[in-house]
């Protein structure tokens, strides 16, 4: 059965929320195994068909444990090419994040992204967690074809 990892950081709970949603989405949209995580080992993303990463914007940035984390991937030369990726976080008033996670998905690890990403404004309303489930279904129907 196809993997789908959803990786994220969360300091207030909002991006956490939104990971949550975008799980549910996930799991009612095809036959996938779904994972939903604060931490991953990055070798062990391997094992994964798609890679969601939910990362809030902190200082138009993202914070230093996601970047941590996508640079020991790249030390490590993980293979994701060709593997799904997406990126979500919630944000205040700029929200640069998601959209840098995604550029490494896409320039440095040559993965397949789902664009644009998913910014929500503090906390997810109703409207905001719908939309996180659509990208789970988004992204778990591309991993099941
Ligand atoms: C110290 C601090 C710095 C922040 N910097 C930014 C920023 O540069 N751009 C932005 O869009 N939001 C910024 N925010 C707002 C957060 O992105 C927002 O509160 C978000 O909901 C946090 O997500 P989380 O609950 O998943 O941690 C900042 C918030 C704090 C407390």
């Amino acid at each position: 059965m196809p993997k789908v990892l959803i990786v994220y950081y969360s300091h207030t709970g909002n991006t956490e929320k939104m990971a949550r949603a975008v799980a549910e989405g996930a799991k009612t949209a095809a036959d996938v195994e779904v994972e939903v995580k604060r931490d991953e080992i990055p070798f062990r993303l391997g094992s994964y068909d798609a890679i969601l990463i939910g990362a809030p914007t902190y200082q138009h940035n993202m914070t230093s444990n996601i970047k941590n984390f996508l640079e020991k991937v790249a030390f490590h030369n993980v293979n994701l090419k060709g593997k799904i990726g997406a990126a979500f976080g919630s944000y205040g008033w700029s929200g640069e994040a998601p959209g840098f996670v995604l550029e490494v998905m896409e320039n440095k690890f040559g993965m397949n992204v789902l664009k644009p990403p998913l910014l929500i404004e503090y906390t997810p309303d109703d409207k905001g967690l719908e939309k996180c489930r659509e990208l789970g279904k988004r992204a778990a129907r591309q991993v099941s074809e």
